[in-house]
């Protein structure tokens, strides 16, 4: 299983890349606005950490995501564009495949669109589980059909749980067998931690100070 981190902090991903579990990152217009930061300079740094880093076109007709995924993938071998699950989206998620243009596509909400995104040759899925989560449905119940679907044909399309938004979703995309999760950084802080290490880690000192030396 891959792990991404979800953000545009190129801090963030510095911090948890030294962890040595970090794979990718995955980045989208409202993040990069968060940060406030110059979009191509925070990619290319970022690559500089991970192998494998999403960025956003903008453009909505497929001619201008078309010009934009040219562009993006020319920034670095690391890049990987991330195109809507549009009409317009399709055609440049295909025109990509064509050109060996790596793509995610993003604001999958639905197994029919998964399975169109993965047929225009798609590298990568979102389905965002936390968005539908907040519309009452339930998000990972979507990335377990999805999987479903993935066991029956060849699909090389990894399956990216998008919008995660507590460890339990992570905990739910590795028992799923989803390919990639990826995760906003405060949600990976939490990851390691559990009480009962804290507990175990405080007897041991506590333990080891009464040990003669
Ligand atoms: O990876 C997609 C993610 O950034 C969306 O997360 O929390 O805005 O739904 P959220």
């Amino acid at each position: 299983m891959k792990l991404f981190l979800d953000t545009a902090n190129v801090d963030q991903v510095a911090e948890i890349a030294a962890w040595g579990v970090l794979d990718g990152v995955t980045t989208n217009p409202s993040l990069v606005a968060k940060e406030g930061k110059d979009f191509k300079k925070t990619v290319l740094k970022m690559c500089e950490y991970v192998p494998s880093v999403s960025a956003q076109v903008t453009a909505t007709d497929a001619d201008g995501m078309k010009k934009q995924a040219v562009e993006m993938s020319d920034w670095h071998t690391h890049v990987i564009v991330k195109v809507p699950m549009t009409v317009e989206g399709l055609k440049t998620l295909a025109f990509c495949k064509e050109k060996g243009i790596r793509t995610n596509c993003t604001l999958v909400f639905s197994v029919n669109q998964a399975v169109l995104a993965a047929k225009a040759g798609a590298t990568i899925i979102s389905p965002f589980v936390g968005r539908l989560d907040d519309t009452g449905e339930n998000g990972m119940a979507l990335i377990a059909q999805i999987l479903q679907a993935w066991s029956h044909y060849a699909f090389p399309t990894e399956v990216l749980v998008a919008s995660t938004r507590n460890p339990d979703h992570i905990t739910q995309a590795a028992t799923l067998g989803a390919h990639i999760a990826t995760i906003p950084y405060e949600v990976m802080k939490k990851l390691p931690l559990h009480p009962l290490t804290d507990a175990g880690i405080k007897k041991f000192m506590d333990d080891w100070a009464k040990v003669r030396k």
